[in-house]
């Protein structure tokens, strides 16, 4: 397996230390599990990873480059950060997952906005507002975003949440071809259930460090 990129001597702290994560790598065609305690700081290092929060200390590796583990990195452009509690912009469902598409230089690894629809069962849903979705619809939105804009990079924290067991299992389905592809992906769970479905490794977050 190809290293896509790796994050050295990750030190997060609020009032106490959270994270100091010596080396993590991430893998083409390889999905780590990241399991922890309520508040042991897997949401913060999804976040570090994804570059919408920076890091006081540490550095990544990518594409030939290092740089310090900042907000909107170089990684931020490739990888998208989906939140267990999804967050919508105030617009229909359509609008929403076509949203990031204005943004994205590169249209070539884009799925179309008809095909993801339907692969999310949205497609009624289109015109809707968020504010007139259920929690598992706003979660499907998100993962058909995410889905739309197809980056290199998937981290996922506690995806499936909300999801039913229809859904569950095509998403299951969308990470084993993407794993397939080359990409990348980090989980947050809390359940066994990705584990099962999904060849996967699992790290453990204890005491600000991931061990397996
Ligand atoms: N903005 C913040 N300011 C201060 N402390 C914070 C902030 N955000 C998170 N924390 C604290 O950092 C710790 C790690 O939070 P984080 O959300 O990363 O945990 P988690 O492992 O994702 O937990 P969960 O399983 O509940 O999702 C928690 O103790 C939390 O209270
Ligand atoms: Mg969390």
């Amino acid at each position: 397996m190809e290293e896509i990129a790796c994050f050295k001597n990750i030190q997060k702290s609020y009032d106490k230390p959270i994270l100091s994560i010596d080396k993590l790598h991430l893998m083409s065609g390889e999905c780590l599990i990241i399991k922890g305690k309520n508040g042991s700081g897997k949401s913060t290092l999804l976040k570090i990873m994804a570059g919408i929060m920076s890091a006081d200390m540490g550095e990544i590796y990518y594409q030939n480059s290092i740089f310090p583990a900042k907000k909107r990195h170089l990684l931020t452009a490739d990888s998208i950060y989906l939140a267990s509690k999804a967050y919508l912009f105030d617009c229909s469902v359509e609008r929403n997952i076509t949203y990031p598409l204005h943004f994205k230089k590169s249209k070539k690894h884009q799925n179309s906005v008809e095909e993801v629809l339907r692969w999310a069962n949205l497609t009624h849903l289109r015109d809707k507002h968020p504010d007139n979705l259920s929690s598992g619809e706003i979660q499907r939105v998100a993962i058909a975003r995410a889905k739309i804009i197809n980056p290199k990079i998937w981290l996922l924290d506690e995806p499936t949440e909300n999801l039913d067991q229809d859904i569950k299992q095509k998403f299951y389905q969308l990470l084993r071809q993407l794993l397939e592809k080359g990409h990348s992906i980090v989980i947050t769970t809390h359940t066994e259930e990705i584990a099962h479905n999904v060849i996967s490794k699992t790290l453990q977050l204890v005491d600000q460090k991931l061990s397996l």
